[in-house]
């Protein structure tokens, strides 16, 4: 199947990268949200990181102007997905979302259009349970900066059919992506590997193993990660972190799993990293 009309649901921080790498792929996006505010704040994301690569000439101005061209947004779920092929969830990581989502997007969705998830630790058999094309839906999880990181985590549940897969194989290679196929297990392999390691070191913190600013020091320098795990789970957002750790350790069931006390605490207190000004840092 070749994928020429896409429905990006959901214009937040992942949604709006989703939309940018493939309207910069030529491909005709459609970026939907609840409100007219979420999508045309997601449109200046886009004309903003657009206009970044071309500072940086990554792109030239003919091409970001293109790709704005192939960007359209909505308001309308139902109508905007009933002529496309694909559609991409990126709503908010919570399953009862995603399972409304799911089932909307697949009452009104052509019979043959894939339906992806950008989860990045929900069930992808779980999500296609909520569906009648379970064969058809799939992972297909990005990282942030979209525009930026190469990989996607094509990930098949159990009904994923080969066909289904492959297309979304080849849609990532010409999105100029490296995809890497993955089974439907607790955090895939992204978030089982990273998550813990973030924990850890938030574990290091409530212990005082060593300050903040030194403990991303010693990841930066010591292990040439580019950002330290505290910064990093400020940029990723510590509910997200939360949420994903707290799958992990109810579904893999081993108490290494089990969320650092002070994360959940930095939560609870609205500390949510980059997204609300303070996390491990404060930001403007
Ligand atoms: N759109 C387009 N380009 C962008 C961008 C965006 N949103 N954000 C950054 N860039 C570009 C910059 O223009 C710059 O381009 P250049 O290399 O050509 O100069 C390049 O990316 C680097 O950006 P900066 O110079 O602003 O800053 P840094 O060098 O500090 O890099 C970073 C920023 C790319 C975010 C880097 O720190 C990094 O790679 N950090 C790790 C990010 C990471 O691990 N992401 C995965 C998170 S996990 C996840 O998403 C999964 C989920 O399930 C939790």
């Amino acid at each position: 199947m070749h994928i020429q009309r896409v429905a990006v649901i959901g214009a937040g921080t992942m949604g709006n990268g989703i939309a940018h790498v493939f309207a910069l792929g030529g491909i005709d996006v459609a970026l939907v949200d609840v409100s007219d505010e979420a999508v045309e704040a997601g449109v200046t994301m886009i004309r903003k990181n657009l206009g970044r690569q071309v500072d940086k000439d990554v792109i030239s101005q003919a091409e970001a102007g293109e790709a704005l061209d192939l960007i359209h947004t909505s308001t309308d779920l139902e109508k905007t997905v009933s002529n496309v092929d694909l559609v991409v969830e990126a709503v908010s990581e919570r399953a009862e979302v995603k399972a409304d989502v799911f089932r909307s997007i697949d009452a009104a969705a052509p019979p043959d259009a894939i339906l992806a998830s950008n989860t990045s630790s929900i069930s992808i058999t779980w999500i296609a349970a909520q569906t009648q094309r379970p064969s058809n839906v799939i992972g297909m999880h990005f990282f942030n900066p979209v525009p930026v990181m190469k990989l996607v985590e094509i990930v098949r549940g159990l009904e994923t059919s080969d066909a289904v897969f492959n297309t979304v194989r080849s849609l990532s290679e010409r999105l100029g992506k490296s995809p890497v196929e993955v089974s439907d297990y607790p955090g895939f392999v992204s978030n089982r590997v990273l998550m813990p390691m973030i924990n850890e070191a938030v574990y290091c913190v409530m212990e005082g193993v060593a300050s903040v600013e030194d403990i991303d020091h010693v990841m930066k320098l010591g292990m040439a990660h580019p950002m330290g795990p505290l910064n990093l789970a400020d940029f990723i957002g510590l509910d997200v972190c939360l949420s994903i750790m707290e799958v992990l350790h109810t579904q893999l069931g081993d108490d290494k799993y089990r969320p650092c006390p002070l994360l959940r605490k930095m939560v609870t207190a609205g500390r949510l990293g980059r997204k609300s000004g303070h996390g491990f840092y404060t930001y403007n």
